[in-house]
């Protein structure tokens, strides 16, 4: 078993580059059928999704686009003194078909946060592709049309994702030791 350490934990490998590329093969196999003749702005969520981005595209075989935004928050005057807010939209999504690209859906706040933002801008279809998801942990309901990994309540890192600022290059996904 592969463990490593980044900052004060340890994390043991869970699921290898391999799984990842299949699963992220399956997705765009579904994404290339549901969008046949269309051609999707992918909107990748920075800046966990660098990778999966990456490697969904090279899959894609249907004409498609790619964009980033950034979620940002910062402390302001509503109920939970944070406000959210989506950075770096410099393009009009009105009568586009819209995929939001993803690491992970953990409460799914973000992503609620994120379709009622660009659903202003009256996008002809929204949806969501997510590399990782954790269903026991959702505490708004968002429908995740695309997710590649189910997984239980547990910090991952890796091919993407961060602990802290780092782990994000590790082409694997590690689970936290408890
Ligand atoms: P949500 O709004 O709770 O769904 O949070 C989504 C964001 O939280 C993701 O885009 C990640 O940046 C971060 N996140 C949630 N779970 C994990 C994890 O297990 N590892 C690394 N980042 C995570």
């Amino acid at each position: 078993m592969s463990t490593i350490r980044i900052h004060d934990r340890e994390f043991v490998k869970s699921i290898s580059r391999e799984e990842i590329a299949a699963e992220i093969k399956r997705v765009a196999e579904r994404i290339n059928k549901d969008y046949a003749g269309k051609r999707p702005l992918l909107l990748g969520v920075l800046n966990g999704c660098f990778m999966f981005v990456s490697d969904l595209m090279k899959n894609l075989e249907i004409e498609c686009e790619v964009s980033f935004v950034k979620f940002s928050s910062y402390q302001g005057a509503d109920t939970t003194g944070t406000v959210k807010q989506v950075l770096g939209l410099a393009e009009s999504i009105a009568g586009r078909d819209v995929i939001i690209v993803e690491d992970i859906v953990d409460t799914g706040l973000t992503m609620h946060k994120m379709l009622e933002t660009l659903a202003e801008s009256k996008p002809a279809s929204l949806a969501i592709a997510s590399l990782f998801l954790k269903p026991a942990r959702l505490r708004v309901d968002v429908d995740v049309k695309y997710s590649a990994f189910e997984i239980p309540d547990r910090f991952i890192v890796g091919y993407g994702l961060d602990y802290d600022g780092l782990g994000r290059n590790l082409p694997d996904v590690y689970d936290v030791k408890e």
